[in-house]
Order: structure tokens, then sequence, then C-alpha cells
């Protein structure tokens, strides 16, 4: 018998590490980051304000956020030899695939790789929140063809992530709409992607190596996978018209419905409710408003019958479609959210480490002799 806890299936309910970043109350739906409710962040502060406040513990005061913003503009630019790798790769590959592999690439050039110092983890986590949004549009864009947009240091960081993905400057709302997401996603306490950087992080293994791993993790239709594979189920029920029926037929089929359920919030995901309004809002600007009309309609007959909730990937789906966000790049979007997070909780597990190693419980054969060949 294996010395340890009972086994607990998916570490459902374990707690493993105290963290000052994200405060999760699943019973109650409430969200909050380092004592900031997750609703006024997403509502009045900006993404770069929030990757602050979990890397640095508070609000920016007006000088900080000025010198903090410049230097992830001057982040912003690829090794050139990351660009030649995107040029290189089939160009039917996973966005999230070439993702991964990009963030190993910037641990070859990151002159801080192996340093996992909290100055150095600052640094690597301020220019990995840059370069990821670059790759993710600069690979988007060289798989089409086309030549990388250069960031553009008048443009924020959400304004210049759709400016690099599309070629054009975006309009206040949708840079609003887009700023509000990558907050909402910003940091979840330890779910999969996390607690994987966590794991890896407890090693002593650096922070390049520790967000690849996050980023393999993120990439499965359980967790970021599933905002791709809502539009997906979007798409496969066509019109609004055609929700009910395909409701009912995926209940009867005991259907896993993407974009429903949590782990730890059974009261309603707070960020869903956000989403929600953003996503009307855009649905309705950009003309593409049967999207969210067919994403309430689920809502709510799924709700209904099963008492699933939706969760942040659900109206995230719809309101990325609206803004011009291709539906295989709704999860590295939602990567470029998470490495804030992901960094952040890096840092504070190298502040009070214990290498994480749980136990298995053995239920194979008993102990047995080895035969040798002739005699099997
Ligand atoms: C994210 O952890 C985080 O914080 C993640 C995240 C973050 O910000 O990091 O919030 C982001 O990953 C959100 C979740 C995205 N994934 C999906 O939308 C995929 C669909 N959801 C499910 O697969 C599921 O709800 C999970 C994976 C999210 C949670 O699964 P659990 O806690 O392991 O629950 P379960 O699979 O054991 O289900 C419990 C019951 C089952 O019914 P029974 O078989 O016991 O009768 O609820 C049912 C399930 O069948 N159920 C669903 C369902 N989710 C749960 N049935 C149909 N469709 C679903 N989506």
């Amino acid at each position: 018998m294996t010395e340890g806890s009972a086994l607990i299936r998916g570490l459902e309910g374990v707690v493993a590490a105290q963290t000052e970043l994200c405060d999760l109350d699943g019973a109650n739906g409430r969200l909050a980051y380092r004592g900031y409710d997750i609703d006024e962040l997403a509502r009045q502060a900006t993404f770069e304000e929030v990757a602050y406040v979990l890397w640095h513990g508070d609000l920016p005061k007006p000088g900080q956020l000025d010198q903090f913003t410049v230097g992830l503009i001057a982040a912003r630019e690829l090794p050139r030899d990351v660009v030649q790798a995107f040029r290189l790769t089939p160009r039917t590959t996973d966005p999230m695939r070439v993702l991964q592999a990009t963030v190993a690439m910037l641990g070859m050039h990151d002159p801080d790789a192996t340093d996992n110092s909290k100055p150095a983890n600052l640094r690597k986590a301020a220019r990995l929140m840059s370069q990821m949004a670059t790759a993710i549009c600069a690979h988007h864009r060289v798989r089409g063809g086309l030549e990388p947009v250069a960031p553009a240091a008048d443009l924020g960081h959400a304004a210049n992530f759709l400016h690099m993905l599309t070629g054009q400057r975006p309009a206040a709302a949708a840079v609003k709409a887009f700023d509000a997401s990558l907050t909402l996603y910003a940091e979840h306490e330890m779910n999969a992607s996390t607690f994987t950087t966590r794991v890896i992080t407890s090693t002593q293994s650096d922070m390049h190596s520790a967000v690849a791993g996050g980023v393999g993790a993120i990439k499965g239709p359980l967790h970021g996978g599933a905002g791709e594979a809502v539009m997906r189920t979007l798409f496969e029920i066509g019109e609004v018209d055609n929700v009910d029926k395909f409701a009912d037929e995926a209940l009867a089929t005991k259907r896993r419905l993407m974009g429903f359920g949590h782990r730890v919030y059974k009261a309603g995901d707070p960020r869903a409710a956000i989403l929600l309004g953003l996503a009307e809002a855009a649905c309705r600007e950009s003309g593409q408003f049967k999207w969210f009309q067919m994403a309430v309609k689920l809502h709510k007959r799924i709700g209904d019958a099963k008492g699933l909730i939706p969760n942040v990937d659900f109206y995230s789906a719809p309101l990325f479609y609206s803004l011009g966000i291709p539906v295989d790049l709704f999860t590295p979007v939602i990567a470029a959210g998470r490495i804030t997070g992901w960094t952040a909780n890096i840092i504070e597990q190298h502040e009070d480490n214990r290498l994480i190693r749980p136990r298995g419980e053995y239920v194979g054969p008993k102990r047995r002799p080895y035969l040798p060949l002739g005699s099997r």
C-alpha cells in the first residue's frame, strides 16, 4: 500500500500551494486578482495594468505605468530567426504547436534564459507577454503568405495585437473588448496549465521551459482549446432556429458541450457574465449578431435542462469571432492573456519552492519472478 493520501481523481479540491495572486470563490462565482475584483479590472483597467498588478502586487502609479509600458513596447520585436522559422513551418501547422515551439525558440535568444532570479524573471515575463503577441500575429501573416505587420509603438498592447493581426488600426470599441478579454483570461489560480508551469518551475527549470509546458496544457479542448470548440459548435448548429433541436439531441446523446461546466465554479463563472455583455455589443456592431443569439439560446436550453453553467470560453467565442480573430487563433489569444498569470505563478513558486512530486497508488500485478525466454 502506498503511504500518503487516498487517490483523488484529477486532484479535485486538493490545495497545492498558497498564493497571493488569485482569490477564486467557486461557490459564489467571484474572482479577484491580488484583491482587485475581476469586474472592476475588466471594466476599468488596461491589460498592462493587470500585468503590473500580477507581477508587482499593486496598481501602478502613473510614473510606474509609463515606465512599464515603455518596457513592454520595447520588447515587442521578435528575433529574426523566429520569423524565419515561421517561413519554414508547414502552413497547416496548428498555431498552438507553433506557439509552443516559439516559446522554446525565444528561450534560445533570451539573455536571461537560465537566470531564475526575480529581476530576471520579471524581465522575461514582460518580454514573453510582448513577444508572444507579436509571434501569434506574425505567424498568422506568414502562413497566409503575407509579411508580418511591424508592432506599432504608438498603440497599447490590445490595440497593437489587433493591428498586427489584421493590418488595420482597430476601432476603440474593439480594442476595449479585446483588452478586457485578455484581462479576463490573465489568471485563474491552480488551473491545469498554471499548475503545469508550477510543476516545471518546482524542479528549478527556467521560465521559458515552464511556459512552453503551460502552452501544451492550455491547448487541450477541456481547457483553453474549448473556445475554438465552442465556435465550431455554433458553426455546426448554423442558425438560431436549429439551437433547440441541437441542444436536445446533445443532451440525449450525453454529448460533452464545449464552453459549459467548470471544475470549481458551480454557481456561475463571473467572467462569462462580463463576456456576455462584451459579445453582445461586438456581435451587434460587426453584423454577426446571430452567433450571439445562438449562444444565448444554447446557454438557456442547456442551463434549463442540465443546470450546466457557461464558462469563460462560451461567450469569448462569438466575441473573438466578431473581432475578426481566426477561430484557430482563439486558443493562442487565450494563452496571450494567461502568460501574465503563468509568469506571476512561476515567480511566486520560486519564492517558496518545494519540488512538486505526488504519489501513485500501485494496483498492478503482485511481485513475480522473471522467466527466461525459453520458458515463457
Ligand atoms: C477552462 O480550471 C480552470 O480554472 C480552467 C479555466 C481557466 O481560466 O483556466 O477556467 C478555463 O478551461 C474552462 C473550461 C473549458 N472547458 C470546457 O468548456 C470543456 C467542457 N467542459 C467539461 O469538459 C467540464 O465541465 C470540465 C472539464 C470543464 C470540468 O470537468 P470536471 O470538473 O472534471 O467535471 P466532470 O467532467 O466530472 O463532469 C461532472 C458531471 C458529469 O456528469 P456525470 O457523467 O457525472 O453524469 O457534469 C457533466 C459530466 O458529464 N458535465 C458535462 C459537461 N461538463 C460536465 N456534460 C456535458 N457537457 C459538459 N461540458
